[in-house]
This record gives C-alpha cells, structure tokens and sequence, in this order.
C-alpha cells in the first residue's frame, strides 16, 4: 500500500500525479509514472541526520573547512590514479557495471586493502555472508575487521551506520536498496533515487567515502544507475569484453579530479590485479602481417596508450550493407566510410564494414580516425600495414589531417613500446620526438595512405 505522502510523477515528462497512472495525461506515454515521496518523513528525524543541524547556518566560504578534498589513497594504485588521489572524505561514488564485470570483487578489494579503512562496512542484497566470505578467502585479504550486513532497508542501514561509524562503506547494490517510505519495489526508479539520496546525506554527515554499486542493464539507462549521476560526486563505470581478463575502470565525472582518468586491472583467479603496463597489455595477443589492423596511440585521461583498431571488410549479401562500430562512435565511422568513398575514391556501398577496439575499450579520441580510416582501407585491399608502425590524426572531411592533443606524449608513448614509425598530422612547431622513432608528418588521409599502402 502506497503511504498517503507518496505522489506518482511521469519519469518522461514530470506530470505529477497522487495516484499511478498506465498513461501519461500530458505527454500520452505508456508506463512512465514512477512513486515519489513528497516530502520530509514527518517527525521522523533519524539519528544519523541529528549531526547536520549545526551547519545550516550559512558562514565565509573562506572560514569553513577544506576537509572536503581530504583524499585517502586507497591502497590500490590503479583505482588512486582513476579518483585523482584517492578517496575524498564523505564522497559519494557510484561504480557501474554490467553484472559479472567485477563490481563486487573491486569493492572487496577496495575495503580489505592497507589500512586506511580499517573499519570498512560492506552491505550486501545480492549476496549472503557466506558468499561474501567465499569472495574474501578467494582474494586471499584478511577480513578480520570487516563489517558486513545483509540489510537492504536504507533506514536500518542508516542505523547500522550511526552504531558502528566505519571509515568506509559499501553498497552492494543500490538496485536492492529500499526506503520504508515509498511503497515501491527496491530497484524502481523512485526507489534508487530515494534510497540514494538518503545514503548521500548519511555519508555527508559521517565523513565515510561511500561506494554505491549500481548495475548497468542492458534495457538501458532507465532503471540504472545512470539516473544518480548527477546526484554523487564521483562516477566509476568498470568494463571489458567478455572474452578477456582485462578490465577497464573509467571515471566519468569526478567532483574531486579529472574526469576520464583510466584504471586497467586483469580479472585473475586470485582477484582482480593492477596492470602495470596497460599499452603492453592492450596489444598483447596482437597478430602481425594481419589486413585491418592499426596501431594508434590515444589518450585515457591523461595517459597515453596504445591500442589496436581492428576493421572487418566483405562483400554484402545485402541491399543495404552494415557498419558496424565497437568501441568508436558508429557516427564518426560513419564519416570515415564517407570519406574513404569521396576522398580516396574507393568503392563501398556494396560492402560490409565492421570496426572494432581490441581489448573492449571504448573512446571518443578524434585522433583515432587516421588508424581506424587506413585500418578500413587496409582491410578493403586486403594489404596489412607494416607491424612497427602507429597512426595518429583526426581527419576532416575535406580528408586533411588535423592535429591531436598531447601528440608528443603519445609518440612517446609508441616509442616506449617499440614502435619505430608513426604517422602524424602535420605539426606548427618542432616536435620533441624520441631518438629512433621516425615520424612522418602527412597533411592529407590519401598522402598518408601513399606511404602505408603504395
Ligand atoms: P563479481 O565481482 O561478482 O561481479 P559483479 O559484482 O560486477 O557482478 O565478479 C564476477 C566474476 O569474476 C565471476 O565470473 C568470477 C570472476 N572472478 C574471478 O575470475 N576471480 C576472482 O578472484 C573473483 C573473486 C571473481
Ligand atoms: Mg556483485
């Protein structure tokens, strides 16, 4: 039963309702409406929310505390480097995932390493105590001063925190978390949200760096946890092929650091383990004199790193023949086919063209259409490029090369891996190129494809 403060509100164009509706009256979508509470619980003040009056008077910026950028290092290099520096004191941050990438295993990680949490609490609704121990043992961390309950209530939880003040807390998953005030099942759109909001201020007013774990669903973003977003004050999204041990952590907002600063970890028997050379990692299993393959180095955040863009050409057995992109935007795969038609003057229409980034990475880097463009060509000629090579540059339309952003950290980069040849836009100043790397600077995609592929 729906308590008498919950109100229904249309999640596509905000018509606000007291009673669920099958269709929306303003904007006429079906099965939109979602609870909300519509106010405060009523004398209903929690102790964990006791702490927060003292500061609702308004004071100096300058006066208050900077205790907000208060990092602590985790203990785990990798995940250090993806936050910034660490965990900020009573930061909110949401780890997203497809179900199995690892979300649990990372968060377990995270509590039973170094001593920095030494009182972490990990609440779990998927998973019995049991399950969670199994975890532990199989990590080989010792677990002796871990909290852990199976509490899915947000108020008992809240309790449960007041009690035992960990240094750290856990969810594990937001989707199985509900508050007694909505009527709604756990994992419903007003259900995440409520819950979360309520876990924010808990951990705002404990200090606690608070780990949300929210599953990505394949329905898409909806019930997700792409909707607490802009909500926490860190988003960590975990992914990776299904076929391969490599893991990539990406964090795509950050309150506290740069965004799109990037983790790697290897899924091993023994838990997951921090990948000290990531573009070794990325190439590895790589196989020369292949058709269709190109090196690029690209940018995660503020590091380089080498990947492998692999491109697929056969002939169609239909009218209409697809593209396909993994990994890269399906749009600017879309430009480059155009591009290869109109200003290399290769056939197309008539062929399937598959992209992809191996290893599972996805990345918006411009600088990757001249690997994934001479990849394409590469593949359509079934002629492979020389193995010692790396492509860097965004291509216009026109099919002149334009520059990419830290070009010299990148070549570095290829050096560092071997590499002895790149091709690059054509540079204003004089690059500083590492001794035994021969850059050739092209203006145009089809000058670049003269010395790939004569
Ligand atoms: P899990 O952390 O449970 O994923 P999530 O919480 O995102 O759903 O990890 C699940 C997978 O990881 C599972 O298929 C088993 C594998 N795994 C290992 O390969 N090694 C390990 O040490 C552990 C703990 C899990
Ligand atoms: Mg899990």
């Amino acid at each position: 039963m729906a308590r008498s403060s919950s109100r229904y509100r249309c999640q596509s164009c905000g018509w606000d309702s007291p009673k669920w509706l099958g269709r929306c009256p303003s904007c006429a979508e079906w099965d939109t409406f979602a609870e909300e509470r519509a106010g405060p619980p009523k004398g209903k003040e929690r102790s964990w929310i006791a702490g927060v009056d003292e500061n609702r008077s308004a004071r100096p910026l300058s006066e208050l505390a900077d205790s907000d950028t208060d990092r602590i290092a985790t203990g785990i290099g990798e995940l250090d480097r993806a936050l910034g520096g660490g965990l900020a004191r009573g930061s909110l941050t949401l780890l997203g995932g497809d179900p199995g990438i690892g979300k649990s295993t990372l968060a377990l990680q995270l509590a039973l390493s170094g001593s920095s949490f030494s009182r972490a609490l990990y609440v779990s609704g998927e998973e019995s105590a049991a399950q969670v121990k199994m975890r532990a043992d199989r990590i080989g961390l010792d677990y002796s001063s871990l909290l852990f309950s199976p509490e899915t209530s947000v108020e008992s939880i809240g309790e449960i925190i007041a009690g035992a003040e960990p240094r750290l807390i856990i969810i594990d998953s937001i989707q199985t978390i509900y508050t007694e005030e909505l009527a709604a099942s756990p994992g419903s759109v007003g259900q995440i949200r409520e819950a979360a909001s309520i876990l924010l201020r808990i951990c705002k007013t404990i200090g606690a760096p608070t780990i949300l774990i929210g599953h990505v669903t394949k329905e898409g973003a909806i019930a997700g946890p792409k909707l607490l977003e802009h909500m926490v004050d860190t988003v960590l999204y975990f992914e990776g092929a299904a076929d391969s041990e490599l893991r990539i952590l990406r964090a795509v907002k950050n309150r506290f650091g740069a965004a799109n600063e990037v983790a790697l970890f290897q899924m091993r028997e023994k838990g997951l383990e921090e990948v000290r050379n990531p573009s070794a990692a990325l190439l590895a299993g790589r196989a020369e004199e292949i058709s269709g393959s190109a090196i690029a180095p690209t940018l995660a955040g503020a590091r380089p790193l080498l990947i492998e863009i692999q491109a697929l050409v056969a002939s169609s057995p239909y009218a209409t023949p697809r593209r396909t992109a993994v990994g890269i935007d399906s749009n600017r795969l879309a430009i480059m086919i155009a591009i290869i038609e109109k200003r290399i003057g290769l056939t197309v229409a008539t062929e399937d063209i598959f992209v992809n980034v191996v290893g599972g990475m996805r990345l918006d880097d411009p600088a990757l259409d001249l690997a994934v463009g001479a990849a394409i060509v590469s593949g359509m000629r079934d002629i492979p490029l020389a193995p010692d090579l790396v492509l860097v540059g965004e291509i216009g339309l026109g099919g002149e090369i334009r520059g990419a952003a830290r070009l010299e950290s990148r070549l570095k980069e290829a050096h560092r891996l071997g590499f002895s040849r790149a091709i690059a836009p054509k540079s204003k100043s004089k690059l500083d190129i590492p001794t035994g790397l021969r850059v050739d600077e092209c203006a145009t995609f089809s000058a670049a494809l003269d010395i790939l592929l004569p």
